[in-house]
């Protein structure tokens, strides 16, 4: 009964026009933001993440940890969701290594000790940049002959994380840790003087920071921070309180590893900036990365599509974005989206509103999961689109024919309104139970309108095919869609190849092609992420 006392109510919807509705702030790219969201296709390609989500992982949920230790973490340490990307880190040379965990009288605080130091350099990538290797192959072959460890933990309840969305935990100067660096931790990563190591930003600064906002100005109410690079990961604050350890494997020793990944020449000019060569070596495929590097790439392409198995679940429906904000996040008419040319008040205010969404909300409180609306839309539109601007539509009346099968379920065609049709189109896949005031709900609305509105135009009024296909172009270009990336076809033995930092070159992100995939990046063509880097 209630849930039909509920629907009538909401009949009132279906006499609204969706022109009511205020479109937010590059609803496009709030769109795809929300397709992308979880995704290591989507993210990498638009990997300057804007956006900040609340998510939770279930108890139980199994993850992986590489080290040199034996012995179960405790502190703060970085997650990954597949084996292969933890198993590069595993086999390092050092003592342990323990980032301590903020102000915390539970932990041990060591926070001086070598070991906590040994960490900083481990995910430290900036201390090549004189472009030159720090040790000495010789050293790094003996180094690492020492076999590390696989540790399996499994989540101790359910996780409240913050995401931090698109290619978050990518080290590159092209804008993917603007959102944290510049936005989150307001810029204290960059003038902190006494940071350890001669590069200013290190992964372990960024680990204490997030885990010091979790605990102080959030109270206590996140336990770490979700973000991908290759593969997605977790900085997880306090690993002997959230998880429980299920096994600790020793993995197979560097000096018995094959040539997988470390000798292949066409590797040695690969792409990469140069100054992250040491953090190339650090993590391969190429430059002498680690065994199973390749396994590494292979593994995380499994992720495409989604990290899967219901491991995360974001709220949608109260989440934050720069996007929505009235502030100039491409200056200079920049094609990626940037938080440097914000002022300190605009970022004040957005972080205030990262802080009030954690205070306020949960991961886990009732919300509707827009991206499963958003895929609809995307599948439904995206191969029709991308057919009708192919060039292979020869006359109008075949493009015409085409877009109207696409359009006919919306149009009474003994009673014709444009005006009423595009709002059906609008609407059709809206779920009516969901809250449609959201963010999240006027984007997708925004979207799906100005699509339909559009098809409608090059339909209805559009009598040139070179204007009609110009139109639609647009279109496209205002999507901006990535599963018109996508590779097609690829073989068993082969995986799409989209720049993934440090790998890729720009022809990969422009045309993301079917690769061997015991050799998926090549190193031929310009690097993608080469020059940029600080
Ligand atoms: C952020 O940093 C700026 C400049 O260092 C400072 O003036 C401002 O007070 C900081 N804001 C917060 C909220 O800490
Ligand atoms: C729907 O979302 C809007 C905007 O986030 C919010 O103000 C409102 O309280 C929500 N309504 C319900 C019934 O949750
Ligand atoms: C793929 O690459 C591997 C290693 O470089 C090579 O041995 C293999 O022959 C290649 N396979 C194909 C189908 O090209």
């Amino acid at each position: 009964m209630r849930s039909l006392l509920q629907l009538s109510g909401l009949l009132g919807i279906l006499t609204f026009t969706t022109a009511e509705y205020s479109a937010p702030r590059n609803a496009n790219h709030i769109f795809n933001a929300i397709h992308a969201s979880m995704r290591q296709w989507g993210s990498s390609l638009h990997h300057n993440g804007m956006s900040f989500f609340l998510a939770s992982v279930p108890e139980g949920t199994q993850f992986f940890h590489g080290t040199s230790e034996s012995t179960p973490i405790i502190g703060t340490e970085w997650l990954a969701f597949e084996p292969e990307h933890a198993m590069v880190f595993a086999g390092r040379r050092g003592p342990p290594h323990r980032v301590p965990p903020p102000k915390n009288d539970d932990y041990d605080d060591d926070n001086d000790s070598p070991s906590h130091h040994e960490e900083l350099r481990r995910r430290e990538p900036h201390h090549a940049e004189s472009g030159e290797r720090c040790i000495s192959p010789e050293v790094e072959d003996a180094a690492e002959e020492d076999a590390g460890y696989l540790h399996t933990y499994a989540a101790a309840k359910d996780l409240r994380l913050l995401y931090i969305d698109g290619m978050s935990a990518g080290k590159t100067a092209k804008g993917t840790l603007d959102s944290q660096d510049v936005l989150l931790f307001n810029g204290s990563l960059e003038d902190a003087p006494t940071k350890p190591g001669p590069g200013s930003g290190s992964e372990g600064e960024r680990a204490r920071l997030a885990c010091e906002l979790a605990q102080d100005a959030w109270e206590g109410r996140i336990d770490g921070v979700l973000r991908m690079e290759a593969g997605f990961e977790i900085i997880l604050c306090a690993f002997e309180r959230d998880l429980i350890p299920v096994r600790i494997t020793q993995v197979k020793s560097r000096s018995g590893e094959g040539d997988e990944g470390r000798h292949n020449p066409k590797h040695d000019d690969h792409s990469g900036p140069r100054a992250d060569d040491d953090d190339k070596k650090r993590k391969g495929p190429g430059h002498g990365g680690p065994p199973g590097s390749v396994n590494w790439m292979r593994a995380i392409t499994h992720r495409y599509q989604g990290i899967g198995g219901s491991r995360v679940s974001l709220n949608y429906d109260n989440f934050v974005t720069a996007f929505a904000y009235d502030v100039d996040l491409f200056p200079s008419k920049s094609t990626l989206p940037r938080l440097t040319g914000l002022s300190q008040s605009e970022l004040d205010s957005i972080r205030q509103d990262v802080t009030g969404l954690v205070m306020s909300h949960e991961a886990t409180e009732p919300s509707w999961n827009w991206q499963t609306t958003v895929d609809m839309l995307v599948t439904r539109y995206s191969n029709e689109l991308s057919y009708y601007v192919s060039g292979k539509i020869t006359s109008l009346e075949d493009l015409h024919a085409e877009i109207e099968r696409l359009l006919a379920p919306f149009i009474d065609y003994g009673d014709r309104n444009t005006e009423l049709e595009v709002d059906r189109c609008t609407m059709h896949s809206m779920p009516l139970r969901a809250n449609l005031s959201t963010l999240a709900a006027r984007a997708v609305l925004s979207v799906a309108r100005t699509t339909c509105g559009a098809l409608f135009g090059v339909w209805e009024e559009t009598q040139d095919l070179k204007v009609a296909v110009e139109k639609t172009q647009a279109l496209v270009d205002y999507l901006a869609w990535t599963t018109w990336k996508e590779c097609r076809g690829c073989a068993d033995n082969e995986i799409c190849v989209v720049p993934i930092w440090p790998l890729g070159s720009v022809e990969d992100y422009k045309h993301p092609q079917c690769k061997n995939a015991s050799n998926p990046y090549d190193g031929e063509g310009e690097s993608y992420w080469r020059g940029l880097h600080r």
